[in-house]
């Protein structure tokens, strides 16, 4: 039973006492003790399920609460200002203006002065939303590209301090750009400081650390959680656990220096939101929760999605909304379809990837067949309300085949050996590919594997294929016009190509993600206003496509609806805006080599006068619209 007093209000007046944001005298805070009486309930609830069994359960929610009131007053004017903004436009990022970038800081830039030196550039391009890749103090060699941490409060030296971060959120704050980082809490580097105390055994400052993360002294409890958990980085190490030079072993989903930290201790919990409201009040406006279908783990389950990953993802945010109610969180959760959406509501993840629209149009693209990714369109975009998919083409990482088999099934289509044909095809296994990729993890044992690339080397451009450009634009034209936000990687818009020399650098070596994280295009970037070059066509092709969107109310919010042709080559659906006023716009992209006529009695649901948005013309849909190969239009139309 929990040991909660069993009445919130008993509980909320012992908080109340021993806060001093919250007791009657000099310190009392009335904005604060606004939000706590809000969101107190929720947090305690949350706590009686997460911990209730526990002795000290009500002493680790009173600290929590210090934290964050502790927080909220040391959070800064401007900071409280977009507090307020946001309170009064919560679902601003449902606007059609919205468009995201994502970089490595010095892969792009160099260091934070650089990212700041590109801010003209973001303007021009129409960012309102930069992820600026892992950028935390990461061990040299052993840092997964910087998702291993070591201390969540340092910037990486190299790349430039966290006042200097600050000053850089507040810039872009100031250019209509919110700074989006990650939140890696799921797991920290061997080398930051609970790591090594855990591992020491060490109590500080009435902290015992050793039971931060989970570890075992013998292979009878790792033997019997890998019965049941899959394995992230085969490459790296079999199963879930690495050995200690003590001969201990300790739970490591990913790398084998990225140790999981043991939510299931609430001092865990306690730690990682102190370091989240660090964050928020250096004016990061969204957290991109790494890896958080792994962050509880249970004998017996695949240790992945467990109601409790569910249950801690809503303690922080209330937590959030206490201290730093502007902050929103994206989930990261690459895994079945039905299981992304479950982290996706306004008590947990506002936002989160869209992994599946992601894969499916690469598996449109090269199957020329655009079924499975028009079913998933039709009955796996929906989300709630004031929520919202952050559609990409690609990410840093890999790209893996996420659709449901069922899905798949209902279509003829088999999973297992579809998986293994998208593979082969964009690794340049299948004759006639115009991929390609490398493979990443490729597991012989299990036969999965998935590709790694950029756009352009994905698409076609790197093999000189003559559909490569417009599929690279086709990609973004869906990211763009699907709703929610559209998530570019910068470079991409000027075709950036893979970078094989990651194979010659030895921290990047074993790890293939690398091929598809080059540095900045420099060139590539000065051709960009040349009509005669690749970089030039791309770009010149993007940047009308952000144009239009950001004009048109209709490509904001995230509501879709199917429209059916009889191509199976034409990826089809309707954005009907905000509030289903006419007209819509209706998307049609052709993923197929040949061009595809639509025709008169297919468009007949809508007013024969149609605008093309993108060329900026009228048409008459009586005549049907031709589609060239990897052709798209966005029809400004009326339903009749
Ligand atoms: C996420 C990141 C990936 C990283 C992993 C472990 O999936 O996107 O790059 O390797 O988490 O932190």
């Amino acid at each position: 039973m929990s040991l909660l007093n069993r009445s919130v209000l008993v509980d909320a007046d012992h908080v109340r006492a021993v806060v001093p944001a919250l007791a009657p005298g000099p310190d009392h805070d009335d904005a604060f003790a606004v939000r706590f009486a809000q969101h107190f309930p929720t947090l305690h609830r949350l706590f009686g399920e997460l911990y209730g069994t526990r002795p000290d359960v009500l002493e680790a929610l009173t600290a929590v609460v210090h934290l964050a009131a502790d927080s909220w007053r040391e959070r800064p004017a401007d900071l409280r200002a977009l507090d307020a903004r946001r309170e009064a436009d919560p679902h601003f990022f449902l606007d059609a203006g919205m468009l995201g970038g994502v970089c490595y800081v010095d892969r792009y830039a160099g260091s934070l002065a650089g990212v700041r030196r590109q801010i003209p550039y973001f303007r021009e391009l129409g960012l309102t939303y930069l992820h600026l890749m892992p950028l935390f103090a990461s061990p040299e060699g052993n840092s997964d590209g910087g998702y291993a941490v070591s201390s969540y409060r340092d910037v990486n030296p190299a790349l430039g301090s966290m006042a200097e971060l600050a000053a850089l959120a507040r810039e872009l704050r100031e250019a209509g750009i919110s700074l989006v980082v990650d939140f890696i809490f799921n797991h920290t580097s061997d080398e930051h400081v609970w790591a090594t105390r855990a591992v020491a055994g060490e109590v500080v400052d009435g902290v015992d650390y050793s039971d931060f993360y989970l570890i075992y002294p013998d292979r009878t409890m790792p033997d019997a959680f890998e019965r049941t958990t899959r394995e992230i980085f085969p490459d790296d190490h079999p199963g879930s656990f690495v050995q200690l030079p003590d001969g201990r072993w300790i739970w490591a989903t990913f790398y084998h220096f990225q140790w999981d930290l043991n939510y299931a201790n609430p001092a865990v919990f306690r730690a990682m939101a102190g370091e989240m409201l660090f964050l928020a009040n250096q004016g990061v406006e969204l957290l991109r929760m790494d890896a958080v279908a792994f962050i509880w783990k249970r004998l017996g389950t695949t240790c992945e999605s467990l109601p409790e990953a569910h249950l801690l993802l809503q303690a922080f945010n209330a937590v959030l909304r206490m201290a730093a109610p502007s902050l929103l969180f994206k989930s990261e959760a690459i895994v079945h379809p039905d299981e992304v959406v479950t982290y996706i509501s306004e008590e947990e993840c506002q936002i989160s990837y869209n992994p599946l629209q992601m894969a499916l149009t690469w598996e449109a693209l090269a199957t020329r067949d655009a079924s499975l990714l028009n079913q998933a369109l039709e009955r796996r975009h929906g989300l709630p309300a004031g929520t919202a998919w952050v559609n990409y083409v690609r990410s840093h990482d890999d790209i893996g085949w996420t659709f449901a088999d069922e899905d798949a099934a209902e279509l003829g289509i088999d999973g297992y050996p579809h998986r293994r044909f998208l593979n082969d095809f964009y690794v340049d296994r299948v004759p006639g590919s115009f991929a390609r990729g490398v493979p990443f993890q490729d597991n012989p044992r299990t036969g999965d594997c998935r590709i790694a690339g950029t756009t352009a080397s994905l698409a076609g451009v790197e093999a000189g294929d003559r559909g490569g450009v417009d599929r690279v634009l086709l990609a973004h034209a869906l990211a763009l016009s699907t709703g929610g936000i559209p998530l570019l990687y910068l470079g991409d818009e000027v075709g950036q190509l893979n970078d094989y020399a990651y194979a010659d650098r030895e921290a990047e070596a074993g790890d293939s993600r690398w091929v598809n994280r080059p540095f900045r295009p420099e060139a590539a970037y000065d051709s960009r206003t040349d009509p005669s070059t690749t970089a030039g066509r791309l770009f010149a092709g993007l940047r009308r496509l952000i144009e239009v969107r950001k004009e048109t109310p209709e490509l904001g919010g995230g509501t879709l609806l199917p429209f059916h042709t009889p191509h199976r080559g034409v990826v089809a659906f309707q954005r009907p805006g905000w509030t289903d006023e006419r007209p819509r716009v209706l998307v049609l992209a052709n993923v197929g080599d040949e061009a595809v006529q639509v025709d008169a009695v297919t468009l007949s649901g809508f007013d024969a006068l149609a605008r093309d948005l993108v060329a900026a013309r009228t048409m008459d849909l009586r005549d049907g619209v031709t589609l060239p190969p990897h052709g798209v239009v966005w029809l400004h139309a009326t339903p009749r």
